[in-house]
């Protein structure tokens, strides 16, 4: 699949409810708006946390031709990934899932983990090419199934992971007696 096009990734914030709840389909939910689930409470939640430094919710945009073509979120806003219908196939979820990867890294995260049902071959396919593997409990099941994911249920919950490696403040800071010499001024 060629990728045609590189997106920018920018942090929602404020005025983004409206995109945040067309990518979900708000419009035709079957919950309840008095329902914090339904999509426009939680854009909503979503804005409102995006602004607190103590939460963890979050989530990014990718923007392709100027236009809004998907969304990532943390966990606590389902960690869904949504790549608008027009602009899938094109590698735009690779980058939303890296936004979300140096949050999570930046947070002092080591792995991550996405909740995927076994029918989502489209998802499931972002992901690993994203470095992500079944965890043990999904491997056996696909291992109890043959090793075909067809023939497991197609709503069976499927756990991706990936390792988010050290995080970037425990990095080791260069020693200050290893700092390149000062140039010696000239009078
Ligand atoms: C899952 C999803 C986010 C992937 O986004 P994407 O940017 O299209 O991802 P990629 O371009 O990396 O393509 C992933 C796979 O989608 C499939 N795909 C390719 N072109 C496609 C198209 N035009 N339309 C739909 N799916 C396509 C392919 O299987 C591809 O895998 P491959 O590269 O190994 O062939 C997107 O399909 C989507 O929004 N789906 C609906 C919402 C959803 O299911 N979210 C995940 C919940 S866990």
């Amino acid at each position: 699949m060629s990728n045609v096009q590189k997106p920018v990734i920018r942090e929602i914030g404020d005025g983004d409810c409206d995109d945040i709840c067309r990518l979900n389909n708000a419009e035709n939910s079957p919950m309840s708006k008095n329902d914090p689930r339904h999509p426009y409470n939680a854009a909503a939640r979503l804005i409102e946390e995006s602004h607190d430094p103590q939460s963890k919710g979050r989530g990014w945009f990718a923007v392709a031709g100027g236009k809004i073509a998907g969304i990532i979120t943390t966990e606590n806003f389902g960690g869904g990934i949504i790549v608008d219908p027009e602009f899938r196939g094109q590698g735009i979820a690779g980058h939303l899932i890296r936004a979300r990867e140096d949050f999570l890294r930046a947070q002092g995260q080591t792995t991550t983990q996405v909740h995927i049902l076994a029918g989502n071959t489209a998802s499931i396919h972002a992901f690993t090419k994203a470095g992500y593997a079944f965890d043990k409990k999904s491997a056996d099941t696909l291992a109890a199934h043959g090793g075909d994911r067809a023939q497991v249920p197609q709503n069976t919950v499927l756990v991706m992971e990936r390792s988010l490696g050290a995080p970037a403040s425990s990095a080791p800071r260069q020693s200050p007696r290893k700092a390149a010499p000062a140039t010696p001024k000239t009078p």
